[in-house]
């Protein structure tokens, strides 16, 4: 098995393990929902739909790219693409770096499509692959895979930094984004993995191309602690195991910026709930995602293990929204939550 395939295999055994989110929190702690005793609203009409990039979707959550590049991926791959077919949710694999590398490894991403073929897929790249001049065969062939609806560009600098065998060089990476806006004919979707994007660089990533940004804040999973684990046999950094932007600031910062301008922000890092997803919409999201909860259903009981969270969440969505008196994710807004003292 190629480094990358190691290093992904390694990636989903760690992050399972609770003992690699941030003690950090993700901020909606600091929030409390107002109560509507008179909410007017018959719960059987309350609606969880949402859109995103023009699709309207049956849940607001978006299944965080994870995996691919082994064998193993290729089920997980599987499991999230029957779900997210059968759902209507959006979602995205993991980074196709690897399938770049090693073109056998392409069907533990190509099986998406055939298990999911009308639902709406991302392609994912890191943005450090995309520095220097742009191979546009090879952008081609990740998002022809899978038929992507969307690509994925993740920025991961302090996951690269944490990483013994990670990248270094992070020159180029905005040019590199620019240059895939104009190749690309399909929108750009920017993340972080975890550590949260400000408003100077959205405020790049826009300038560049991109249509919708992902914060990835802190207070879910944490690659410093993951890459610290995997790696314990050498030098750890536990100082990086906090480091990063919660994703509540984040998603202040970057809804304040759609005064400005025109884009959609997605809430993720530390969704754990459906409290979790109904406080980012009254924070002015457009829509939420989640990577370590699906990953952990998925691992103690597949199919049936996302289905049932997911179902949770939604009974729970719905609850939220009739208890704040509303029928829809829309209505929600900062007068339905207050900070606590
Ligand atoms: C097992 C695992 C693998 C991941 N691999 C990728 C990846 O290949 N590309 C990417 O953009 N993000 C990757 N991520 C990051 C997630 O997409 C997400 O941004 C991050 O985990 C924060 O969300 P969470 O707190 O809900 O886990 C991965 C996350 C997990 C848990």
């Amino acid at each position: 098995m190629s480094e990358i395939s190691d290093r992904k295999k390694d990636h989903i055994q760690f992050t399972i393990d609770e003992g690699t989110q941030y003690k950090q929190r993700s901020g909606f702690e600091n929030y409390t929902f107002i109560h509507n005793a008179l909410p007017e609203v018959n719960i059987a009409e309350v609606s969880t739909e949402a859109v995103l990039l023009g699709k309207r979707f049956s849940f607001p959550v978006f299944i965080s790219s994870m995996t691919g590049g082994y064998s193993e991926a290729g089920q997980v791959n599987a499991i999230i693409a029957e779900f997210c077919e059968h759902k209507n949710l959006p979602f995205g694999v993991g980074s196709q770096r690897a399938m770049l590398e090693d073109e056998m490894l392409t069907d533990t991403f190509s099986i998406v499509r055939k298990k999911a073929p009308s639902a709406f897929i991302c392609s994912n790249i890191g943005g450090a692959q995309l520095i220097g001049n742009l191979m546009e065969d090879k952008i081609k062939r990740l998002i022809d895979s899978i038929e992507a609806n969307a690509v994925i560009v993740h920025l991961n600098p302090l996951q690269e930094l944490m990483q013994p065998e990670g990248d270094r060089n992070f020159k180029g990476i905005l040019s590199g984004i620019e240059n895939l806006a104009n190749s690309v004919s399909i929108p750009i979707i920017a993340k972080e993995t975890g550590a949260g994007i400000s408003k100077h660089v959205a405020k790049k990533l826009l300038n560049a191309g991109v249509s919708v940004i992902d914060v990835a804040g802190a207070g879910g999973t944490s690659w410093a602690k993951v890459e610290n684990q995997r790696d314990s046999n050498l030098d750890p950094h536990f100082d990086f195991d906090e480091w990063g932007n919660s994703t509540t600031d984040c998603l202040i910062n970057l809804t304040n910026l759609q005064w400005e301008r025109k884009f959609e922000v997605i809430s993720s890092g530390g969704i754990r709930s459906a409290f979790d997803i109904a406080k980012s919409f009254c924070l002015g999201a457009d829509f939420a995602a989640c990577a370590q909860p699906i990953i952990k259903a998925i691992s103690i009981n597949g199919l049936d293990g996302i289905d049932e969270l997911v179902s949770k969440w939604e009974h729970d969505l719905k609850m939220i929204l009739t208890l704040l008196g509303c029928t829809t994710l829309k209505e929600l807004n900062s007068s339905h939550i207050k900070l606590n003292s």
